[in-house]
C-alpha cells in the first residue's frame, strides 16, 4: 500500500503503534516494526541515559525503522502556593490508605525543549523517526534533527496546531481526536477544541500538504481504512496495543481493559496535571479539578497516591490510559495484531472494490451493504 507514511519508512502497512510512556516497550516497538508497520518507543518520561538504552535495545531487536517520541511541554513556572493547595486537597485521599502526601512537588520530567542531552542522543543514534507531543520543539532542534536525516512527526488536535506543525517544517502530522487514549497532545490545554478524530482528520487532510496520520478511537483495520477514506496516510493506534504481551501494562490494567467498564473512559487532568483519557476511576471521581497543580508536578503526587493505594490493594488511582475504543481491544501478540489489522484493511478496502464490480456487472449482490441502505 502506497501512502506518504508507508513510502517514508518503506512500511508494508499504514500503521503506527503509538508511543506510550510507561506502557510501550522496545519489545513492542520492535515486534510492530518487524511485522511491517512502524513501532514507537516513548522517551518523554525518562532521562537521556535511559532513552539511549531504550533506543539501543530496540535496535538490537529490529533492523526496521522505528519512531522515538518526546514531550515538548512548556516547563511550568514555580508555584509553591498552587502546589501546596493541590497537596492539601489530596491529603484526605492519602488518609484513606494511612499514607501522607509528599511535602513538595517535583518537575519529574524535563521537557525536550530544554533537554540538550536527549537531543544529542537522538542526533547520535539517528532513529528513522522522532515524534513530538504537547507542542513543537525549537527551530534549532528541528533543523538539527532534519539535518541528521530523521523524519519528524508531531501531534495536532486542531487546524491551527496542524498549520503550526506544517509551518515548522515537520514532515507529518498526527491528528489526535478527542476519543484518543492517553494525554492529549494539545499545545495549550486551556484552548482545547476537543475535535473528534473524524472531523479533525478530514480538516487537516484538506488543509495541509504533509501526510496526516489519524489517531483516536481506531482499534481495527476497518477504522484504519475509514481514516484513509478521509484522506489520512495511515493511522496511529495506542489503546489497541495496550493488551499485547509486549507492553508493560500490569495485571490490573489488563483486567480493566477487558472488563465491563472498559467503555467508561474520561478525559481528566487530575492524575497528571494535563488532560488525558483513561478508564474512569476513583481518583478522577473524588479529586477537586479546580485545584490541580501544573504538569508534570501534579503527576509526581498522582504517582505517589497511586503507589499508596496500590500498596493497600486498591487500583482505583492508577493511570489506566485508554481511548473510547477500549472495549474493541483484542489480546494478541503485537505481530499478530499487525497482521490482523492488515487483513482487515484489505477486506474493508474490498467492500468498495466489490461494490464497483457489482455496479459494473449490474449485479444485486451487496445491495444490502450499509452504504447503500443509507442512500435516499
Ligand atoms: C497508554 C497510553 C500512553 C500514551 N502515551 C503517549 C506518549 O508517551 N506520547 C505520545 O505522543 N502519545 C501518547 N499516547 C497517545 C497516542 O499517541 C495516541 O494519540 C492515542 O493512543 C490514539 O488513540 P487510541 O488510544 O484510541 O488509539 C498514549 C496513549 C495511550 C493509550
Amino acid at each position: 500500500m502506497n501512502t506518504g507514511l508507508t513510502q517514508a519508512f518503506r512500511l508494508r502497512h499504514p500503521i503506527i503503534q503509538a508511543p506510550m510512556a510507561g506502557t510501550s516497550t522496545p519489545a513492542l516497538a520492535a515486534a510492530v516494526s518487524n511485522a511491517g508497520a512502524l513501532g514507537s518507543i516513548a522517551i518523554g518520561a525518562v532521562d537521556a541515559e535511559e532513552a539511549l538504552r531504550q533506543i539501543r535495545t530496540t535496535r538490537a531487536l529490529t533492523n526496521r525503522p522505528f519512531n522515538v517520541n518526546v514531550f515538548c511541554h512548556a516547563t511550568p513556572a514555580p508555584d509553591p502556593d498552587g502546589d501546596q493547595s493541590w497537596i492539601d486537597s489530596l491529603r484526605p485521599l492519602f488518609d484513606r490508605f494511612d499514607a501522607g502526601p509528599p511535602e513538595q512537588l517535583r518537575d519529574i520530567y524535563a521537557s525536550f525543549l530544554t533537554d540538550e542531552a536527549k537531543l544529542q542522543v537522538l542526533l547520535e543514534e539517528r532513529p528513522a523517526a522522532v515524534s513530538f507531543h504537547f507542542g513543537l520543539p525549537t527551530p534549532r532542534q528541528i533543523a538539527a534533527l532534519k539535518t541528521a536525516g530523521i523524519v519528524l512527526l508531531a501531534t495536532a488536535t486542531s487546524p491551527a496546531e496542524g498549520q503550526a506543525v506544517q509551518a515548522a517544517g515537520i514532515d507529518m502530522v498526527v491528528a489526535q481526536g478527542w476519543e484518543a487514549g492517553g494525554h492529549r497532545g494539545v499545545f495549550d490545554p486551556a484552548d482545547d477544541l476537543r475535535l473528534a478524530t473524524l472531523p479533525l482528520t478530514r480538516m487537516l487532510a484538506r488543509q495541509l500538504t504533509i501526510p496526516v496520520i489519524a489517531a483516536g478511537g481506531i482499534m481495527d483495520g476497518q477504522g484504519v481504512a475509514a481514516a484513509m477514506m478521509l484522506g489520512a496516510a495511515g493511522a496511529q493506534l495506542g489503546t489497541a496495543f495496550v493488551p499485547c504481551p509486549e507492553s508493560v501494562a500490569d495485571e490490573a490494567y489488563r483486567q480493566a481493559m477487558a472488563g465491563p467498564n472498559a467503555h467508561r473512559t474520561q478525559v481528566s487532568a487530575v492524575l497528571s496535571g494535563r488532560p488525558a483519557r483513561g478508564l474512569e476511576n476513583d481518583f478522577m471521581r473524588s479529586a477537586d479539578p479546580d485545584r490541580i497543580a501544573a504538569y508534570p508536578r501534579a503527576y509526581d503526587i498522582g504517582k505517589a497516591l497511586n503507589a499508596a493505594a496500590k500498596a493497600a490493594g486498591d487500583d482505583g488511582y492508577a493511570a489506566h490510559w485508554a481511548g473510547q475504543g477500549a472495549p474493541l481491544s483484542r489480546i494478541m501478540p503485537a505481530d499478530q495484531l499487525v497482521r490482523t489489522l492488515a487483513d482487515e484493511i484489505d477486506r474493508a478496502a474490498n467492500i468498495f472494490r466489490s461494490d464497483e464490480t457489482n455496479r459494473a456487472v449490474g449485479s444485486n449482490v451487496g445491495k444490502n451493504h450499509p452504504s447503500r441502505q443509507a442512500a435516499p
